[in-house]
Parts: structure tokens; sequence; C-alpha cells
């Protein structure tokens, strides 16, 4: 922890408590109160964790009023641009950007765990081919844990690095072999002689039939892609990993129980909802009908891939994301993609309604990812697992941090309990 800042002080019910404070390197200072039950008896109260810091992290910043997303430090605009995502992959995990030695050494290590053991191929028929590749994605990922005995040992710092390099390396060969399943048709192994994005593309669409070279406009894409996904700081599915891996549990159950919250449409699932929408909005003269429901606090619909819990200014993802449309688009000849006038304009009606300006609800990581993968040929169904193989080095990244923190302990959070205080067992004859 940094050095105390300075001192809350906190007086109610006759009690006055000085709780100390430390400051960020950038953003909000804190309140420590892990002493207040201790001291006070009582519990803060605050369920969506809107002003809860869960621990400390040196890996991911936001800053939400001014729209700036830094990994380790590093504008995620400049890396999008600049970087690649195995680069990414790195700094995040380490804190620094590779030199060309160590960048060399970690695709070398990477590229060479992206098989996965050949029984794992048996867990993907015991799967309906309808079933959604999330399904599919958390099981195989979750049953990992039964063939890596070597790197199940959470205490050992080493087995942490193994399971991070084969996470990070297999997680793309079983998102493809989810999709490869979901179609009927075979799976396909990795090509080490690929690099990460083109490898992933190659296991979706090459067939044993003929050749399939990538498109490396589509490959420069996609791992642009996996780059605006790669971590987010304390998001819903990095603190399920976080929470799963403070009891001990082996790091590829973690993931699993990131892949399994990640699927919800309030969160990683909003890609493909959005995508949904977009398309059954279908036409830009169906907006405003779509704006009316939105607003409507008696129509459960939101707009999709709108909206976010820190960002009350543009998703810094989202502009990066929008230019990647236009250029993919673009060089695809595809720029005049219904869908993607229809977001586009729905972009511009939001920003100028008042619904949207009042609540700070801008477009999101989500809002044009899916216009990108549909043009790259896969459906919708296939929008989160790729969300959950970019995120994934994000999960195990924070996950090896929190394991090196010497103050880790369980993660137990209390309660406001209203439920019926104690009474006696009533027999069923006097009921
Ligand atoms: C991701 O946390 C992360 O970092 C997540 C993520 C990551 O990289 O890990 O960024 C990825 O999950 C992005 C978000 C994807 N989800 C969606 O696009 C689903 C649609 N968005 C919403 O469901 C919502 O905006 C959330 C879930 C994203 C955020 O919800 P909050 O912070 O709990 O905000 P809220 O629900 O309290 O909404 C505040 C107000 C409400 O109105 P009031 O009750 O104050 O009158 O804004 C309204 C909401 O009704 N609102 C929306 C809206 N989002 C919020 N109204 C219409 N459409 C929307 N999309």
């Amino acid at each position: 922890m940094p050095d105390q800042t300075g001192t809350a002080k906190l007086s109610f019910a006759g009690k006055e408590l000085e709780l100390p404070m430390y400051s960020p390197s950038v953003g909000p200072d804190v309140i420590d109160i892990g002493k207040l039950y201790a001291q006070a008896g009582v519990f803060t109260h605050d369920p969506g964790f809107t002003s809860t810091s869960s621990c400390e992290s040196a890996i991911t910043f936001i800053d939400g009023e001014e729209g700036e997303l830094l990994y380790r430090g590093y504008p995620i605009e400049q890396l999008a641009e600049k970087s690649h995502y195995l680069e990414v992959c790195f700094l995040l995990l380490y804190g620094h950007l590779p030199t060309a030695e160590e960048a060399e050494a970690f695709e070398f290590r990477v590229t060479r765990h992206t098989m996965v053991h050949e029984q794992l191929l048996k867990f993907f028929s015991g799967y309906r081919r309808d079933a959604h590749p999330m399904a599919t994605m958390v099981g195989v990922v979750g049953a990992l844990s039964a063939f890596y005995h070597d790197s199940l040992d959470i205490n050992d710092p080493w087995q942490r690095e193994v399971a991070a390099i084969r996470m990070i390396a297999k997680v793309p060969t079983i998102t493809a072999m989810a999709y490869k399943y979901s179609i009927g048709q075979p799976f396909v192994y990795p090509k080490n002689s690929l690099d990460y994005a083109a490898n992933f593309l190659h296991m979706c669409f090459a067939v044993p039939a003929e050749d399939y070279e990538v498109n490396p406009i589509l490959a420069r894409a996609m791992d642009r892609i996996f780059t605006l996904h790669a971590d987010h700081e304390q998001n819903a599915s990095t603190s399920t990993v976080r929470l799963a891996g403070s009891s001990g549990a082996n790091p590829f159950a973690c993931v699993a129980a990131g892949i399994a919250c990640l699927w919800g449409p309030a969160h990683g699932g909003a890609n493909q909802a959005c995508l949904e929408m977009l398309k059954e909005i279908g036409t830009v003269d169906r907006i405003p009908e779509f704006i009316a429901r939105a607003k409507d606090k008696d129509d459960p619909f939101r707009l999709m891939g709108f909206g976010h819990r820190v960002y009350k200014n543009f998703d810094p993802r989202a502009k990066v994301m929008k230019e990647s449309a236009d250029e993919v688009l673009g060089l695809l000849g595809i720029e005049n993609n219904p869908t993607l006038q229809v977001a586009k304009e729905l972009e511009r009606i939001a920003l100028e309604d008042s619904y949207f300006v009042d609540k700070k609800l801008y477009p999101n990581v989500d809002f044009y990812s899916g216009i990108i993968l549909e043009a790259m040929g896969f459906p919708t169904s296939m929008f989160t697992p790729i969300f959950a193989l970019s995120r994934t080095v994000g999960w195990i990244s924070q996950w090896k941090e929190m394991l090196s923190d010497p103050n880790q302990k369980i993660g137990r959070p209390r309660q406001l309990y209203t439920g019926e205080t104690r009474r006696d067992y009533i027999d069923v004859e006097d009921r």
C-alpha cells in the first residue's frame, strides 16, 4: 500500500472515528474502512460497488470523466495504433513494454503452447451443436484444470507464470473450436507460422478441403479488437476472477468463472445484444421508436452498447472501434453497410437527446465491435467468446497481481440483513 496521506473523520451515534486515507498515483483518494466494523460495529453498504475500491492495482487506469484508458500508463489509442496484442499481453503481465529480445522470447513461448491436450477435443461432443459457444467455453476452459496439473499450485510463482502463458495461448484455440463445433466443421489446429490474430482467424475460417489465406486487413483489425478488450480495471468479470482466486482456486477455474460473468448482456454479452438490436432497428427511420423505448421507464429495453458504470464521457475504445469499422468496411468495399449506417445515425440522434446527454450515456466498447466482427464473417454468437478471448490476459494479469500481494486474503463481503429475526420452529399441524 502507498503511504497514508490523510485521515477521514466519521462521527455518528456518539462515536468519533478517524479512518486512514491513501492517494493513488492518479484518480480519487480512498478511505480505508477495513477496521470500521471492529472499531464501530457497522458495515458500509454499496451493493453495486459504485463507490468502492476493492483492491490496489497497478495494471489499468480509467478516468471516466475524461474518457481515458491507460494500460500500465500507456493510452489505449496509442497502443491500438502502434502496438499489437501479444506486446500488450506482455505489458499487462509484466508492467513494461518488451525489448525486441523479450518480445521474441514471449511470442515463442506463447506460440508453442497454442495446442490443447488431444483428449480435450472430446469435451465438445457432449454439447448440442446449437449450444451457445460461451457455454462450451465455460466448460472447456474450466476443464483445462483437469489436464495441466503442473500449473495448478497457485503458491508457486513459476506455476502461476506457466498457467498465464498457457491461458493466453490456448483460449484462442478453444474459442475457434467452439465456433467450428457450432457450425459442424472439423477443428483446425493452430499454425505456429502465423501471428496470434492471423492464427485465430485461420483456426476459425480454414477448412481441410482447401488452402485458406488470412486477409491481412482482417488480421490487423482482429488484433486491434483483442487489444481494445484486453483489460479494464475492476469490471464485473475481473472482480469475479479476483474473488474466485482469493479462495485459492486454480487459474483455469477462475478464468472459467470470469467467462461465465462476462456472458451477461449488461457486460460482455452486450456486443451480441447490440448487433441484434441494430438489426432489429433495421433502417434509420425506425431509430426514434427505439430511442423512445430506451427512455421509457416502463420499458425494460435499453440501448445496447450505450452507457457505462465508469465512463461518463466517450469510451475511448468506442472511438477507436468506430474508426476501425470505417476502415475495415471501406477496405472490404462494404462501407455502405446498412447496419453501420444505422449505428452512426443512432449515435448521432442519441447524443443530441437530452435523456442520454443528461445521464451521460455514450457508446461503449460494444457499440461498434459487432459490426466489424460480422464483416469478418463471425455470427453474433461468437462476439462474446471473442471478448472473452481478448480479456483472458486482463483476467490472468489481475489474478497474478492479486496473488503476489502479501496482504491478499479471501474476499468475504457482509450484508444489510432485512429478513426475519430469530423465531422458533412450528410443527406442520400448528401452521
Ligand atoms: C462492458 O465495467 C466495465 O468496465 C465493463 C466493460 C469492460 O470492458 O469490462 O466496459 C464492458 O460491459 C460495457 C457495457 C456493456 N453493456 C451495455 O451496453 C448494456 C447497456 N448498458 C446498460 O445496461 C448500463 O449502461 C450499464 C450496465 C453498462 C451500466 O449501468 P449502471 O452504471 O448501473 O447505470 P444504471 O443502470 O444505474 O443507469 C443509470 C441511468 C438509469 O436511469 P435512471 O434510473 O437514473 O433514471 O441511465 C439509464 C438507466 O435507466 N441507462 C440507460 C442505459 N444505460 C443506462 N438507458 C437506456 N439505455 C441504456 N443503455
